[in-house]
């Protein structure tokens, strides 16, 4: 039975609460149907009349008065729900405003005023010499932002960014609600230069007086800002990299790809090598039959090639010096930042030349093209973004050979783990000194180029560590101990990089390369076309390819390969 007290005024409503089973949605303080606060219960009658709040912890407990200092407490809360629901009372006023505003800028129909000047309809890069006039600008809405009546836009058309205004009734247009970030809008106005207190893309800015939405752009949870950010995964950015291309670092990297790529061609043909495109399909392997991607063609058996080098070979009596830059393939299962299982291979090929003049080529080529990259308008802001600290590198590059890099190892003390204990966790690691005959693996070659800190030629690889197609070195140089055969090879390495460029002349007489074939346990019949480049008029010649991404990592400071191609692939990754 419920006990009051005995000095309640007659006119005093009682209402129960209940904490445990009373509920302040469904309740109405009766003690049927009790509430589970008593700030709600004030909330809901009131302090007038005055309340008697009947309070109890369960139902097995009595119901009691409240005590003084709940109840203050009760006041309290009362108090901040009452705050809060007038708080949602003006949000919904507000959105109704908003919403009825909307509904009546959709009676404002834009109209461009045909009275005006014509507009020069132009892309971003060229309006310079329009300032003072009318233009028409198409793009994507880069940045948004709105300041009481006026809406300020960058625009992106890929070849700059454009600050554009849109103020008056230009922004009262039920479209300027729906705008946001990625939408593509048509921009119709007056090109003014802007003071040189304020600071906008090109100096210069567009005072609009028409503009149309061509698409709009998500808003709210799927809106472009909403999809990732600085500390969203690698692996969703990679599924978002369609998205995350628009940004500005991942466009600078792709169109410093783009002037590379024309200054690797501009330079090439300067030297007088001509481009060709050779089969990306094909059935022999160049570069050991472990990465080699295969697949059915038709009903035969067919590789992705990993190298168009043995292409370029039987190129060079039709075209004399050649060169590709084609998509090679390789199924390396190493998650590591310098590899990926399809990348850009920019590969040359250079006849009746010596290992010497081979090193040289490379090294002009590589210098050419950075000269002309460098000039090419637009690369400094680019490189600005990218890699401002970026210095060409001085020639002649370093040359060393595979034997001085083993005993440079050695002398700095940098070992490798042993073959027996690389797969076991890292305090279980064995590490040894290197020997001749060890590969040099990545990590090694990475210290020892970062530490010399300039490009560098490592020459003279032993025979078993590379490709079956490499002339032996001339002489003496070409004999090492216990049989090992020194051969005429480069890789390129690139301070935080490592190898970048990949080469060596070929094995050119007809019968040294059978029997090489044969040593590496490869079947010549698939390779006549290859063995007849020699035996129809052969000549001492050697070529190299050169890892774009890799490159592009060098020169546009990229941690990784993978953020240097379109849409990168890697073991477990080939979306979108
Ligand atoms: O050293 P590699 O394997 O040499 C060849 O393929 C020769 N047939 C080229 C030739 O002489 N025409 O590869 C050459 C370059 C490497 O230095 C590296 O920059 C790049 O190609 N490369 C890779 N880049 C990214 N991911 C991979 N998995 C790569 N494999 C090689």
């Amino acid at each position: 039975m419920a006990s009051t007290s005995t000095d309640t005024p007659t006119d005093a409503v009682t209402v129960y609460v209940d904490e445990k089973v009373g509920s302040d949605d469904a309740g109405d303080g009766s003690i049927q149907k009790p509430y589970q606060s008593a700030a709600q219960a004030i909330v809901n009658h009131g302090p007038s009349p005055p309340l008697v709040i009947l309070t109890r912890k369960s139902e097995e407990e009595e119901w009691v008065a409240i005590g003084i200092s709940a109840l203050k407490k009760a006041r309290k809360g009362a108090e901040g729900i009452e705050k809060k629901r007038q708080k949602a009372l003006a949000a919904e006023a507000k959105a109704a405003e908003k919403a009825a505003a909307q509904e009546k800028a959709k009676d404002v129909v834009l109209e461009e005023d045909l009275s005006l000047p014509q507009a020069v309809k132009t892309k971003i890069k060229y309006l310079e010499k329009y300032r003072g006039q009318r233009v028409r600008i198409s793009g994507w809405v880069h940045r948004l932002r709105s300041q009481g009546k006026m809406i300020f836009v960058v625009l992106r058309d890929g070849t700059g960014f454009l600050q554009v205004i849109i103020g008056g009734k230009l922004s009262q247009v039920h479209d300027a609600s729906l705008l946001t970030n990625e939408a593509t809008i048509e921009v119709v106005g007056n090109l003014q230069e802007v003071p040189a207190e304020k600071s906008a893309p090109g100096g210069h800015e567009v005072v609009a007086d028409y503009w149309k939405v061509i698409g709009h752009a998500p808003l709210g949870d799927d809106s472009y800002l909403s999809r990732f950010n600085e500390e969203t995964g690698p692996s969703i950015l990679a599924d978002l990299r369609h998205l995350v291309l628009r940004g500005e670092t991942q466009s600078a990297v792709l169109k410093l790809r783009t002037a590379l790529l024309s200054s690797f061609r501009h330079a090439l043909d300067a030297l007088d090598l001509k481009e060709v495109t050779p089969p990306c399909i094909v059935q022999t392997q160049v570069e050991g039959g472990a990465t080699l991607f295969g697949f059915k063609y038709y009903e035969e058996e067919a590789y992705l090639t990993q190298s168009s080098q043995l292409y370029l070979e039987t190129v060079l009596p039709a075209l004399g010096d050649v060169y590709c830059v084609q998509e090679s393939f390789r199924a390396e299962k190493s998650q590591t930042r310098r590899h990926l299982s399809e990348f850009t291979h920019l590969e040359a090929e250079l006849a009746f030349i010596t290992f010497d003049d081979l090193m040289t080529h490379i090294e002009n080529a590589i210098c050419d093209t950075i000269d002309h990259l460098l000039a090419t308008p637009g690369v400094s802001e680019l490189m600005k973004v990218l890699n401002p600290d970026f210095k060409p590198p001085s020639r002649p590059f370093l040359r060393m050979s595979y034997a001085d890099a083993i005993q440079w190892l050695v002398d700095h003390k940098i070992q490798h783990v042993t073959e027996e204990t690389e797969d076991l966790p890292d305090a279980e690691k064995v590490y040894v000194d290197h020997v001749l005959g060890d590969d040099i693996a990545e990590a090694a070659e990475r210290k020892m180029t970062d530490e010399i800190g300039r490009p560098i030629f490592l020459y003279g690889f032993p025979s078993h560590l590379k490709a079956f197609y490499m002339q032996k070195m001339k002489g003496p140089a070409g004999e090492g101990p216990n049989g090992m055969v020194f051969t005429e090879s480069c890789d390129l390495l690139m301070p935080g990089v490592g190898e970048v460029v990949g080469g060596s002349m070929r094995i050119h007489d007809a019968d040294e390369l059978l029997a090489a074939f044969k040593k590496q346990g490869i079947p010549a019949e698939p390779y006549y076309w290859y063995v007849d480049q020699r035996r129809y008029g052969t000549c001492e010649h050697g070529g190299y390819g050169l890892g774009v991404e890799r490159f592009l990592a060098w020169i546009g400071n990229r941690y990784t390969v993978r953020e240097c191609q379109l849409y990168g692939r890697w073991p477990g990754r080939a979306t979108p």
